[in-house]
């Protein structure tokens, strides 16, 4: 085993849905593929008494469900020999005693926190006084880190009194995405976009993170955090940042991630009069997702809520490259389809020089890049239309398409846990996919402005039907601004 790599990865949380779900069948992916270190051990631990037997049954099935092709017999026998189980209270020192034997001559463990965020400053300490932190020691932390800008303080102030922050990663599971790390090469491995990037050639760009699901089970934390903390202050600030970033020097961590934290910082704060004009706010009420009815979102809660299951808004990056170019973000839950995708909207051409009807139909050339569920690459370039026809020659707008899905679905290719990527690179201790302490803490500034403006100028959500796409006032916000979503 290399020196930098983790010779074992402890798992907090392990029998909870996030380990179940997306750790667990990522590992093993990985262990398929022959990415995991010879000798890697992972322990699982939770507060319920279990044996191994009993453990490494409950992560068959999580595993199974996950592995469309089934388990092949000779990889689980190998990948299931790496698991283990401890029962651990792991906010109390004394309470972490059952993993203590199960640590003893890892050299560079890994801890997973796939823990409620609140908890991370006493278990980083319990983990501290149980001695069980050495100074190759990596913490990865799960999102949301903190509700604010001062909860995500103190929660930076206690891990980081235990552990580096080169020792920390934080995961936004985002960019363990293919396609989101595509935008990176799609940028930076082609000439051909660099000098048209800017406030010169774009007029606007959209990002819309569009889900059918509702919140359902997950209410208790849900209700708390809303769309703007939930899926703005990471996930779309993230793919914000990828667009609007200066081309790093290289991709060593600091290298992208400084870039990342100056767009973060060129944000323009909201006002209380921004509020009004530059948000909204939405809660999806019953309706009909996908041909099924489905309950609004205080029937799952059983009561009123404030809470945001949408929020449309129009952001501004105050630097030489975007002044004047706005960026309107949308995320919504139960909205009609599944779609996260950057519309790169160019401006007009200067001067036409085509007369009659083809003046009409003359539009501008737009990059659209789907992430998910399609994972597609489409710039709509002008063409003639095809013929003759009377007097001047008529325009037609088409798409010159790249389907990554088709390009690359050789044999046994398939799309990947984002949570794969984003292990592995911390068992190799790289971490320009994660997210550092400054990083988070400018993109809480910006979101507590939004959060303080809502407050200030009594912003309530407005219901929208489930399977729509959120309140007419999103359409408004950015009608105002005479443009409209790329549908
Ligand atoms: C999570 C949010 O971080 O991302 C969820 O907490 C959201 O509310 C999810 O559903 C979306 O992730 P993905 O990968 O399905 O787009």
């Amino acid at each position: 085993m290399p020196e930098s790599q983790a010779d074992i990865i402890v798992l907090f949380g392990g029998t909870g849905d996030l380990a179940q779900r997306m750790l667990l069948p990522s590992l093993y992916f990985l262990d398929v593929d022959g990415f995991l270190p010879e000798g890697l051990r992972i322990v699982a631990t939770a507060r319920a008494e279990m044996g191994r037997d009993a453990f490494v049954e409950m992560a068959r099935q999580a595993v199974c469900e996950r592995a469309a092709q089934g388990l092949c017999d000779e990889d689980w026998t190998r990948f299931s020999a790496r698991l283990d189980y401890a029962a651990a209270d792991a906010t109390r020192p004394e309470g972490l005693q059952a993993l203590k034997p199960l640590l003893a001559g890892a050299q560079r463990p890994m801890f997973y926190l796939a823990l409620s965020p609140s908890l991370y400053g006493r278990v980083c300490s319990a983990l501290s006084d149980a001695s069980l932190v050495n100074e190759r020691t990596r913490i990865v932390l799960e999102k949301p880190i903190g509700r604010d800008l001062e909860t995500s303080r103190q929660i930076n102030a206690a891990v980081g009194a235990v552990f580096s922050e080169d020792r920390i990663f934080r995961i936004d599971h985002y960019l363990g995405k293919e396609t989101v790390q595509n935008l990176i090469a799609l940028r930076f491995a082609n000439a051909l976009f660099e000098p048209l990037w800017n406030n010169l050639t774009i007029d606007h760009v959209q990002i819309t993170v569009a889900e059918t699901e509702g919140v359902g089970e997950r209410w208790p934390y849900y209700d708390e955090y809303g769309a703007l903390r939930d899926m703005v202050q990471n996930h779309m600030l993230q793919l914000l940042c990828l667009v609007a970033m200066e081309p790093p020097v290289d991709l060593e961590p600091d290298s992208v991630r400084n870039e990342k934290v100056k767009v973060l910082r060129s944000l323009r704060p909201f006002t209380r009069a921004e509020a009004q004009a530059s948000s909204v706010r939405g809660q999806y009420a019953a309706g009909v997702v996908g041909g099924e009815t489905a309950h609004g979102y205080e029937t799952e809660r059983g009561q009123p809520s404030p809470t945001e299951t949408f929020v449309a808004l129009r952001a501004d990056i105050d630097n030489w490259r975007w002044a004047g170019v706005p960026f309107f973000l949308r995320t919504g839950k139960r909205l009609p389809e599944r779609r996260t995708q950057i519309a790169i909207q160019f401006k007009e051409v200067p001067h036409s020089i085509f007369g009659g009807a083809a003046k009409a139909d003359l539009t501008a050339n737009r990059l659209v890049i789907d992430l998910q569920p399609d994972e597609d690459i489409e710039l709509t370039l002008m063409n003639k239309s095809p013929g003759l026809s009377q007097g001047s020659m008529r325009l037609q707008a088409m798409p010159l398409s790249l389907s990554l899905l088709r390009a690359y679905s050789g044999p046994g290719a398939r799309r990947r846990i984002a949570y794969e990527r984003l292990l592995l690179d911390v068992v190799n201790g790289a971490s320009t996919l994660f997210v550092r302490r400054d990083e988070v803490e400018a993109a809480w500034r910006w979101i507590d402005g939004i959060a303080e403006a809502w407050r200030d100028a009594g912003l309530a959500t407005k219901p929208y039907a489930a399977g729509s796409w959120g309140p007419a006032g999103a359409f408004a916000l950015i009608e105002r601004a005479g443009r409209a979503w790329y549908d």
